[in-house]
């Protein structure tokens, strides 16, 4: 947390400092009447490089996510395998660091058994979480083989719904151990001699909700995780476990759910998930561009609350461990959410979930990256829900993949964000939200400041980026960056993402309808002043000394 004596005595060159209001003072942010916001980096207190994997993507055999998304038999853009080459292509351009599969709510009613072996042998089921016909044609084999080729590092979800904790820890068998077991020696028959060695596994899906197949109390299900947990270490050791948290915070049992799951597994799990899902609704924003702006703010709170509770539980148990958190399904996801976007209505590789994103999503994206980084020294995985064709920045069709416009923040956090996030103070000029008439968890009165900054520092490479969000939808907003002990050289890349029109998206026929465009940097300087245009997302990465 900030040194509060030292922030304070920071502040005043900018203008006077108002108040400390509530989700201000937890990121770290101070209020301002007026002029340039300035962002003062503080010297480095110790904290480690951040963990990519808070920059993770998710892929569920959902909608067209794995058929014709990931994998596609037959079409001309397929590789030996039936992988689309040109989305193998972008993903590994893009350096997803970890994927999560196969879901999600598919997960829960998916037995893994089906999608292993020979192709001609495995069934067509029925899937019962998006009423779509799964053939199995890609399973966990193909996913690993997919892995490899892009170059990301799986994370698999296990049944909890109809699977058992024999089948669950049989999973893992199947694919960690080395050979001379039942599971490892199905494996090999298949065709994998060497183990998979996944290390990062999920215990489970929103195992709180009643749209999950299988739902579950909150003590059952921590008991079945305890129970398949400790198992899991037994067949092998480097395991990291992910119990399943809320699954939102609009959940009745929102908090006490995690609490009581904790309550039963924690001494046995590393980690415990948290989902959310944003829109600029009624309900949600009373359809304001300014309220929708400042949601990766409510992200921002949510993980605090969520670890609070982890804190507690830890207390409770004397225990030294510290649970980190799991952020494995993020975005915005609020149009196609009803009626046939959420139905397969039996039919193979159904379009569901097809949400098409305009700036302003692509703008909210830039802020819930700038949240996961701020806060990566708890949250350790992450994972933007979702990659392909299903609520995602990449959409494919039979002639190639389009980058949606929430493709260039996740894209530039994924190039530029590096090395150890620094810790920035901000004073900033502030807006009000008010949270008349809307759903109690994004209830809020409160100040949200114009601009949103995140640093990194890579020493090793001698690099530094910011990203920053500007939610003036009206005016240019200024920033003051004040380096401290990182000393820029040069900037090599300064590029923004804005327009005048916030509804506008990319299309086939218009892929670079929203696209970023080269901002005039300043000299690379200790204190260096950037113009932000109005409604944008920017990117800077210097080199230091
Ligand atoms: O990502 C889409 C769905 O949202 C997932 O299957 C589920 O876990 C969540 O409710």
């Amino acid at each position: 947390m900030i040194d509060r004596r030292r922030f304070l005595s920071d502040l005043g060159t900018a203008g006077a400092l108002l108040a400390s209001a509530s989700w201000l003072d937890a990121i770290g942010y101070a209020q301002i009447v007026r002029g340039p916001a300035r962002a003062f980096i503080r010297p480095a207190r110790g904290r480690a490089d951040f963990d990519r994997r808070v920059l993770g993507a998710f892929l569920e055999h959902l909608g067209r996510a794995v058929y014709t998304g990931v994998f596609e038999p037959g079409s001309r853009l397929a590789d030996a395998k039936g992988f689309r080459s040109d989305l193998v292509r972008e993903v590994k351009e893009l350096g997803v660091p970890i994927t999560r599969y196969p879901g999600g709510n598919f997960v829960s009613g998916y037995n893994w058994l089906d999608g292993v072996g020979p192709k001609a042998q495995r069934p067509t089921v029925l899937d019962r979480a998006w009423n779509s016909i799964e053939t199995n044609q890609f399973g966990t084999n193909d996913f690993i083989d997919w892995c490899r080729a892009v170059g990301t590092e799986p994370l698999l979800g296990m049944n909890f719904g109809t699977g058992t904790a024999e089948m669950a820890v049989a999973y893992v068998e199947y694919c960690n151990v080395d050979r001379g077991t039942k599971w490892s020696e199905l494996r090999r028959s298949h065709g994998y001699e060497q183990p998979h060695n996944v290390r990062y596994w999920c215990l489970g899906n929103e195992m709180d909700g009643p749209w999950q197949i299988g739902q579950l109390q909150s003590r059952e299900y921590g008991r079945k995780a305890r129970d398949v947990a400790r198992q899991m270490r037994g067949i092998d050791r480097n395991v990291q476990l992910i119990a399943c948290g809320s699954s939102g915070t609009n959940m009745p049992q929102y908090l006490v759910w995690d609490r009581e799951v904790l309550e039963e597994c924690f001494d046995q799990v590393d980690g415990i998930s948290l989902h959310a899902y944003y829109g600029n609704t009624p309900a949600l924003t009373r359809n304001s561009t300014a309220r929708y702006l400042a949601m990766n703010l409510d992200m921002d709170r949510q993980i605090h609350e969520v670890a609070a509770v982890c804190d507690y539980v830890q207390a409770l148990r004397r225990s030294s461990k510290r649970l980190w958190l799991s952020f494995d399904e993020w975005n915005v996801w609020y149009r196609a959410r009803s009626g046939d976007a959420v139905d397969g209505r039996r039919g193979f590789a159904p379009r569901l979930l097809e949400e098409v994103y305009n700036l302003e999503d692509a703008l909210l994206v830039g802020g819930f990256v700038n949240t996961l980084l701020r806060n990566s020294d708890r949250v350790r995985v992450a994972c933007l829900a979702q990659l392909v064709n299903v609520i995602a920045p990449l959409v494919t069709n039979e002639t190639g993949v389009l980058r949606q416009s929430t493709y260039i923040p996740y894209a530039w956090a994924l190039r530029y964000a590096r090395g150890r996030v620094l810790d920035v103070g901000v004073e900033a000029e502030t807006y009000p939200i008010t949270a008349a008439g809307l759903q109690a968890d994004f209830a809020r009165n409160d100040q949200v400041p114009f601009v949103d900054v995140v640093a990194t520092h890579d020493a090793q490479n001698r690099q530094a980026s910011v990203l920053m969000l500007n939610r003036d939808l009206d005016g240019e907003r200024e920033v003051v960056i004040e380096w401290g002990d990182v000393t820029p050289a040069r900037v090599l890349a300064c590029e923004t993402l804005t327009g005048s029109d916030l509804k506008a998206f990319n299309t086939f026929a218009q892929p670079r309808n929203i696209a970023p465009q080269r901002l005039e940097p300043p000299p690379a300087s200790p204190r260096m002043t950037f113009k932000l245009p109005a409604r944008s997302y920017t990117v800077v990465q210097l080199a230091t000394m």
